[in-house]
């Protein structure tokens, strides 16, 4: 949540920020502003709503700055508006600050400023950090170069929550300050200029070199250096990272929305998953591993613990590996699972999956695995994420970016690595087979399975012409198909603000069914041979009652008796999620431009939740 830019080089630095405040808007769209070091000293504009509503501020194309910060916010204390908005400065107009993530004790942190003659003007918990910049650095008696670090160490040190934070100091034209802690920032390293994000995508352009701070670690920039420092303001040695995904996979490349072009990267995206681990006659390769044999026998259980779109994804991972590997395993929302005291040991193996790899209640789930004794291991799309610098392994998706807030390819790429993990973690394990061969070699033909079932798109749009305007959408299905109704299901409500909900076929007649009435449009999906007889009952039940019916199905059934159906490419049980839910992102893109929404942007939503 909230997305915060920084530059600092030879070039003006007003359009790059700018510019990259465009690209992580995806992380919050309350409000917008950047801060730059004019002659005069420092210069703030800012305003609520787009980034683009900061081209209409009076003077903003004339700033000459070369160093600045910038913020896109998604509004958590103190509600959009133009003084909520970062950059915040303090009384004396010396430190200028933006600000991703929450001071949970600014309370105290106010209360106390106020006692030594502060005062505030907006709401937001922010504003404590220019001013306790401030009050240290008055209080320090030195005048050395690391003054305006110290001052923010400071700071930092009496901050409790989450941050990643951009310092201007007046007295400093030429350098910044950046820290984090349990919140996302890369700092970019170019040729005579250096560049900080929130993520990775939105400086691609500029740079391939990264540098990744942990946490409450600081970095002193110039336009020709950086300095890192740990909390006792030690200084310490970090190697670059270097990033390969090309800049392309950041634009939109023609398509009209990030949605879009990342539902038709799918065939591709679901290649870059499976590269190495598999060929046609090979063991399935998680070299990186290394897993034994004796460890993974020795598991009594498996967690997978995850939020939203990556926990439906843990949801078909389940599947796989009890099928595969007959281990236990549990599925939790992180956010559920801190609080519930798991029992975990030494003898529990949990798997954390997040496209991001920043998600706030995943990563705090994981410490407390690690915690208790468990191995933890990360699945993220984004190589050097926190969640996987704090996990004993990782393993990656290499979907390449993921740009608009409704996660598409992250998913299906999700569900593939987890299906691989289980073929795995079953050969080490030594257990049979012929299924998992027949497995691998439906494996390797699903990327062309998908271009097939992209090519039903026009069909998918048609019905969603008839259906736009309606209230309420049921998804239903049993077995591994009701983890695809529940991810057909969000993906639909975040979109198209159509209420919807998702319900095991069976368990309909149990509550849910007084909402059926004549008209009501139930989506269903059938693809597992074994369910398909009884889930057909089910949606007997529900056209007696007046439903419109929508089915997503491989197998062969009467279609007479359903409004629309949706024949995809037949492939395993265990991998049907990845083709079943590609028209129902379809269904959910197509209602959502229907409606003329922004489907990319989604309201009160952010791509990355990096606080609790
Ligand atoms: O980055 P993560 O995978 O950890 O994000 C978790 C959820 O916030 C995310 O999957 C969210 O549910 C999707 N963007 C919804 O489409």
């Amino acid at each position: 949540m909230c997305g915060i830019i920084g530059y600092i080089g030879n070039k003006p630095a007003s359009p790059i920020l700018i510019n990259g405040l465009m690209r992580l808007e995806y992380r919050g769209y309350d409000s917008a502003g950047i801060s730059t070091i004019e002659k005069n000293g420092l210069s703030i504009m800012k305003d609520k709503g787009r980034v683009k509503n900061l081209y209409d501020i009076d003077g903003i194309d004339k700033l000459t700055g070369t160093i600045g910060i910038a913020h896109t916010r998604w509004a958590t204390h103190g509600k959009p508006s133009k003084e909520n908005s970062h950059p915040h400065i303090d009384n004396h107009n010396m430190f200028s600050v933006v600000h991703n993530g929450i001071i949970e004790n600014y309370n105290e942190l106010k209360t106390f400023l106020l006692d030594n003659g502060y005062t505030f003007y907006s709401q937001t918990d922010t504003e404590v950090v220019p001013n306790l910049v401030h009050y240290y650095y008055t209080k320090d008696t030195k005048s050395d170069k690391l003054k305006f670090l110290r001052a923010v160490k400071n700071a930092c040190n009496m901050l409790n929550g989450s941050f990643a934070i951009e310092i201007l100091c007046k007295d400093y034209p030429n350098n910044m300050i950046v820290v984090r802690k349990d919140s996302p920032l890369v700092i970019g390293k170019g040729e005579d200029e250096n560049y900080i994000s929130s993520d990775i995508p939105a400086i691609l352009s500029f740079t391939r070199n990264f540098y990744l701070l942990n946490d409450l670690e600081f970095a002193n920039l110039s336009k020709n250096s950086i300095d890192f420092y740990d909390n006792n303001l030690n200084l310490i040695n970090k190697e670059t990272t270097v990033i390969e995904w090309n800049t392309s996979s950041a634009e939109k490349d023609g398509y009209d929305d990030f949605m879009l072009k990342e539902i038709y990267e799918q065939p591709n995206a679901i290649r870059e998953t499976i590269g190495a681990k598999l060929d046609d006659n090979s063991r399935c390769d998680f070299s990186e591993l290394n897993f034994t044999k004796d460890f993974l026998s020795s598991l009594n259980n498996i967690y997978i613990i995850a939020c939203g779109t990556a926990m439906h994804a843990g949801l078909t991972g389940k599947y796989a590996i009890e099928n595969l590997c007959k281990i236990h395993t549990e599925v939790d929302v992180a956010s559920e699972f801190r609080y519930r005291s798991p029992l975990i040991d030494k003898k529990t193996l949990c798997i954390f999956i997040s496209q991001s790899g920043e998600t706030a209640d995943t990563i705090a789930a994981l410490k407390l695995c690690k915690e208790k004794g468990a191995k933890t291991l990360a699945i993220s799309n984004v190589i050097g994420s926190s969640l996987t610098r704090e996990a004993d392994y990782s393993v990656y998706t290499h979907a390449g970016p993921e740009i608009a807030v409704a996660s598409t390819k992250a998913y299906t790429s999700q569900v593939i690595l987890i299906t691989l993990l289980a073929i795995y973690f079953a050969e080490v394990l030594e257990q049979n087979n012929s299924e998992i061969n027949l497995l691998k070699k439906d494996i390797i033909e699903l990327p062309k399975k998908i271009e097939e079932t992209l090519k039903l798109s026009e069909t998918i749009k048609n019905f969603s012409r008839k259906v736009y305007q309606e209230k309420d959408i049921f998804f239903i299905g049993r077995g591994i198909d009701e983890t695809v109704a529940k991810e057909g299901s969000l993906k639909l409500k975040e979109i198209s603000y159509i209420h919807s909900e998702s319900y095991p076929a069976g368990e309909l007649k149990h509550g849910a069914i007084a909402l059926i009435e004549k008209d009501v449009t139930v989506v269903s999906i059938l693809t597992d041979e074994n369910l398909v007889k009884k889930t057909i009952s089910n949606i007997q039940e529900v056209i007696t009652r007046g439903a419109k019916t929508l089915i997503i199905t491989n197998k062969d059934i009467n279609e007479d008796m359903f409004d629309v159906v949706i024949k995809i490419p037949d492939t395993n049980t265990l991998l049907s999620p990845i083709l079943s839910i590609i028209p129902l992102q379809l269904f959910a893109y197509h209602i959502s431009k229907e409606k003329g929404l922004d489907v990319d942007k989604p309201r009160n939503l952010a791509k990355s939740v990096t606080v609790e």
